[in-house]
């Protein structure tokens, strides 16, 4: 089992929660990531979300991204711009644009190809423009978007569609990262590609931290190091209507994390969360 140590809070979500119409989508959801710290070794957060359709992750999602103010609660991130105080990085409320988004639709420019969208998302980066063309070619080839590079979205397929909006994400976001259902529907060698992308974004820094949904279990317990199920929990016997936190694998704690190959406990995992999610 690796030693690690958990340092400052990354991601404090208190009491919130989402009515539409009077109706409660999602409620009293609260949990907090904190930054991992393996000796050693950049060791950034891999969170993943899991639930039966309509339990509210994509709404969770949006109010994660500040794209949408929830009815209660807060969700609130570390502000690096301010200066660590009695050993405590100060916090800020999220902002709509201090988190980098993909999701569900794969919402992309409609005005740039491609190639402009990868160019713009990097409009920010130090690099040189050798540097950023060498990086793009290097991404366009390795994701099989080279022979779409001049194209625009409405000529994409939903797959090239997704890898360019995901694509956009690495390239132009800060620590924090929230994609929501970013291994559906893309072939076997994309999702592999999204994979390493996430491994190697997880090693890249250790503030780095992704959130994301998914309906993929074993790709969860494979990738993540902390996955909620956001489920509906019993009333009284009956199952209820709105979404929450039903269980939290910690699976650093557990001892699954940063595994190289998925071992028997994996396996066991893996159905213990099939069976809570079939029951919610
Ligand atoms: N803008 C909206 N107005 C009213 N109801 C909404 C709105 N957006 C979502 N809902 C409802 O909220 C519930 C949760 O939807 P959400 O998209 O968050 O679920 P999900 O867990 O992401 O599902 P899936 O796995 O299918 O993506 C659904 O019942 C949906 O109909
Ligand atoms: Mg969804």
């Amino acid at each position: 089992m690796t030693a690690y140590e958990q340092k400052h809070t990354l991601l404090h979500v208190d009491n919130l929660s989402v009515v539409y119409d009077g109706k409660t989508i999602i409620k009293n959801i609260s949990f907090e990531e904190k930054d991992t710290v393996v000796p050693g070794r950049e060791q950034g957060q891999i969170i993943a979300f899991l639930g039966r359709s309509g339990r509210g992750k994509s709404t969770l999602f949006r109010t994660l991204t500040g794209l949408e103010a929830p009815t209660t609660g807060r969700v609130l991130i570390p502000d690096y711009s301010k200066t660590v105080h009695d050993g405590q990085q100060p916090a800020k409320m999220v902002e709509e644009g201090d988190v980098g988004f993909v999701n569900q639709k794969y919402t992309l420019f409609r005005h740039k190809t491609v190639e402009q969208a990868l160019a713009f998302a990097l409009r920010r980066s130090p690099l040189s423009a050798t540097e950023k063309a060498e990086k793009i070619n290097q991404y366009l080839a390795d994701w099989g978007l080279e022979k779409v590079k001049m194209q625009y979205p409405n000529e994409l397929s939903g797959g090239q569609r997704q890898r360019t909006a995901i694509l956009e994400q690495l390239l132009n976001s800060g620590h924090y990262m929230v994609l929501d259902e970013p291994f559906s529907g893309l072939d076997i060698g994309n999702i592999d590609n999204v994979r390493k992308a996430f491994q190697l974004i997880n090693r890249s820094s250790e503030l780095s931290t992704v959130i994301f949904s998914t309906h993929d279990i074993e790709l969860a317990v494979e990738l993540a190091d902390s996955i909620y199920i956001i489920g509906y929990p019993r009333e009284n016997g009956s199952p209820g209507t709105s979404g929450t936190i039903i269980r939290h694998f910690d699976l650093k704690k557990m001892g699954l994390a940063w595994s190289e190959k998925l071992n028997s406990d994996h396996y066991d995992c893996i159905k213990e969360i099939r069976d809570i999610m079939l029951s919610s």
